[in-house]
C-alpha cells in the first residue's frame, strides 16, 4: 500500500519525550507509595489492634464504646485521606493532559513511544488541516491507535506500520495499516478463541467509535496485511 501525498511534520525529540514519561512514572509510583499506601497500612493496623482488644478475654482490656468510636473516627480519617490522594492523582493525570495537547501532538507522542518501546518504524502521514476535536473523540482516536499499533506489533510479524490522519468536512479520519501476516476477520470476530482468553482489542475499537457516533472498518486477509479505517465526527464538540 502506498502512502498518500502528505505534509510530514517534525516530531518532538523521542528521548526527551521518554525521559519525561519515565520521570513522571517514577514520581507517580513514589507519590502513591508514600501517600495513600501508607495511610492504608496505618488504617489496617488500627483495625487489627481494635479487633484484638474487642475479643480480649480480659474485661479490663476491652475498649469502651467511646474508645471504639474514637478509633473508628481515626480509621475513617486515614481512609478519607487515602481516597483524597487517589482522587487527586486521577484529577491531575487524565483529562487535563489530554485537554492541553492537540490531537496531532497526542498521537505523535504515542507513536514515538511505540517506536521506542518496540523498535518498530511507524510511517506517520498527516493531511492538514486537522480540526480541534472534543476530548472524548481525542481519547477514542488515541486508544484505537494504541491498540492497532500493539496488534500489528504482536500479530502481524512485521516491524513497519503506517498511519494516516486526515480531515473531512464533517470529521477526522484515521487509518492504520500494516503489510504483515493478516488474518481471517470473519473467523476471528465470530469464533471464541481456543485458549479461552478474552479478546477485547478489536471489539473495544468498534465500541469506542460507536460511542462517539463514528464508523469503524477492518480489512484483512491472511498474507495480505491489515487495514483499519476509522472516521469520527470532529466538529460536534470542539475543545
Ligand atoms: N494487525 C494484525 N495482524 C495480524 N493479525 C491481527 C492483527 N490485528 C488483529 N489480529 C488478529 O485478530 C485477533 C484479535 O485481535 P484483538 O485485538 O481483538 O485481540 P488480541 O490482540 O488477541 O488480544 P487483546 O485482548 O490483548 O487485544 C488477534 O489475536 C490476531 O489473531
Ligand atoms: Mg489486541
Amino acid at each position: 500500500m502506498k502512502l498518500p501525498k502528505v505534509v510530514r511534520r517534525n516530531r518532538p525529540n523521542a528521548s526527551a519525550f521518554l525521559e519525561l514519561t519515565e520521570r513522571e512514572l517514577c514520581r507517580i509510583v513514589l507519590d502513591i507509595h508514600d501517600g495513600p499506601v501508607q495511610d492504608m497500612y496505618a488504617a489496617l493496623s488500627q483495625i487489627d489492634a481494635l479487633q484484638k482488644k474487642l475479643v480480649s478475654p480480659d474485661d479490663q482490656d476491652r475498649p469502651s464504646p467511646e474508645a471504639v468510636a474514637r478509633s473508628l473516627t481515626q480509621i475513617g480519617a486515614l481512609i478519607q485521606n487515602a481516597l483524597w490522594s487517589i482522587r487527586n492523582f486521577i484529577g491531575a493525570f487524565a483529562p487535563p493532559e489530554f485537554q492541553k495537547r492537540d490531537l496531532v501532538s497526542v498521537l505523535e507522542g504515542l507513536i514515538i513511544q511505540h517506536e521506542e518501546l518496540t523498535g518498530c518504524r511507524v510511517e506517520l502521514a498527516i493531511t492538514p488541516p486537522i480540526p480541534d476535536v472534543a476530548p472524548p473523540v481525542k481519547i477514542v482516536l488515541y486508544r484505537i491507535l494504541q491498540e492497532a499499533l500493539s496488534n500489528a506489533y504482536r500479530h502481524a510479524g512485521t516491524d513497519r506500520q503506517y498511519v494516516h490522519l486526515y480531515s473531512r468536512s464533517d470529521g477526522v479520519g484515521l487509518e492504520v495499516w500494516d503489510e504483515g501476516a493478516g488474518f481471517d476477520v470473519e473467523r476471528v470476530l465470530t469464533q471464541a478463541p481456543a485458549d479461552r482468553r478474552m479478546r477485547v482489542g478489536l471489539r473495544g475499537m468498534r465500541e469506542r467509535v460507536a460511542l462517539v457516533g463514528g464508523t469503524f472498518a477492518i480489512e484483512s486477509r491472511p498474507g495480505q496485511g491489515t487495514h483499519i479505517t476509522v472516521w469520527v465526527p470532529g466538529h460536534a464538540g470542539r475543545q
